[in-house]
């Protein structure tokens, strides 16, 4: 059988391999392609370990008392109950936590700041930010890396996370592991991928009757809600502004989302579409919490709905749910102690 098949594929592999690192093993589905990967960032098993472990470490709060875990709970899609989440100085939450699913794909993060582009970037915000403080290590990336490096346990995991670096212990190490597992809370698992998939029986019929009105003119929920993640933030260029919309009149509330970062007063009450994926299991719903329910979320876009209506959206936007991913063992808090080497 055809050699040169084979030499070649193996060149390629080799060619691959030179370029990239070895390939990183999603497991993904079939058909579902990766999210993209900053060059400067590959992934790699041990980063992702890492990543999660940091994830879920309280020791990333400047008192000890909160991980990204404790807002971003797997069981609800990475989300939290709360409306919003206290700091750990007591200090109220600004926003509604939001969900992680497929994090990796959007080229807009947050509700409001277009500049937040990439997730290396995003997580110094919640580790240091003071608008709101959240875990309170406020120009004090410093102390957290000594913390970590103080720790036999962390040392040899960053090590082996960051073999180039010489296992560097610092805010941006830390960060890129908490992206590189984020990058790896892929949802695509859901009823209504089956049902794509061509499983006709796992949507129920008022679901099928809610994803018709949701792809309808009349709705046209998908304008904003768009492409198999749910929002226009999935691939989106970083810095771009259109995946903020305001789906309500104005108000005098204080968090005018989009404006309060470009000063545009056209900007105010513009917030970034939020994915649609295990919405159900992330209530409450909108930038600040306000909306408890999903049929109210939907209500507050301003649309004309018969409650009949309402309730197949609600059908629709609950087969969005993805048991597999809520209870992924990869995606959960590691078991306790340090992993063998
Ligand atoms: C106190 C609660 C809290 C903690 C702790 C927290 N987050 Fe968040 N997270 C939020 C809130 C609230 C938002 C929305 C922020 C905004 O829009 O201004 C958010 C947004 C995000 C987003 C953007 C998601 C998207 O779709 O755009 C990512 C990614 C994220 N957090 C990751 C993390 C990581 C990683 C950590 C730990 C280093 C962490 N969070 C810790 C509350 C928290
Ligand atoms: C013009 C763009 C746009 C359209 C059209 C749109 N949405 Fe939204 N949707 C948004 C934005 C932006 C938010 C967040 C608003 C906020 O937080 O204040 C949102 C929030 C939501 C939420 C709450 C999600 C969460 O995690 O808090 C649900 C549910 C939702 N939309 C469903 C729908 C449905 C169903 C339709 C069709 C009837 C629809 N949307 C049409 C932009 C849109």
């Amino acid at each position: 059988m055809g050699a040169p098949w084979r030499l070649g594929l193996a060149l390629l592999a080799l060619i691959g391999l030179c370029a990239a690192g070895p390939v990183f093993d999603w497991g993904l589905p079939p058909g579902v392609a990766p999210p993209p990967v900053p060059a400067d960032n590959p992934m790699s098993p041990a980063k992702v370990a890492l990543g999660r472990r940091l994830f879920y470490d309280a020791d990333l709060s400047i008192d000890g008392t909160m991980a990204c875990a404790t807002c971003h709970e797997q069981r609800r899609g990475f989300s939290d109950g709360n409306a919003a989440h206290p700091g750990v100085n007591g200090e109220p939450g600004r926003r509604n936590p939001m969900t992680l699913a497929n994090v990796g794909y959007f080229g807009a993060l947050t509700w409001g700041d277009p500049r937040i582009g990439s997730l290396e970037r995003q997580s110094i915000v919640p580790l240091t930010g003071n608008h709101p403080v959240e875990m309170g290590l406020t120009e004090q990336g410093k102390v957290l890396a000594g913390r970590l490096g103080a720790d036999p346990c962390y040392r040899r995991l960053f090590a082996q996370a960051f073999p180039d670096g010489g296992g560097r212990i610092e805010l941006t190490t830390i960060a890129k592991a908490l992206a590189a597992f984020e990058r790896t809370l892929i949802s695509r698992d859901a009823p209504f991928d089956r049902y794509r998939r061509g499983d006709r029986a796992a949507l129920s019929a008022s679901a099928q009757q809610g994803m018709a009105l949701f792809y309808g003119p009349g709705q046209d929920c998908a304008s904003c809600h768009a492409g198999s993640l749910f929002t226009d933030a999935a691939g989106a260029p970083t810095g771009s502004l259109a995946a903020f919309h305001r789906i309500e009149p104005v108000s005098d509330r204080p968090d005018q989302g989009l404006k309060d970062i470009t000063g545009d007063p056209a900007d105010a009450g513009r917030f970034r579409t939020p994915s649609l994926r295990n919405v159900a299991l992330s209530a409450p719903y909108l930038h600040d919490g306000s909306a408890p329910t999903l049929g109210e979320a939907i209500r507050r876009h301003g649309v004309m709905l018969k409650d009949t209506d309402l309730t197949d959206l609600t059908a629709f936007l609950n087969s969005l749910t993805d048991q597999g991913f809520v209870t992924d063992p990869r995606f959960s808090l590691p078991k306790p102690g340090c992993p063998a080497p």
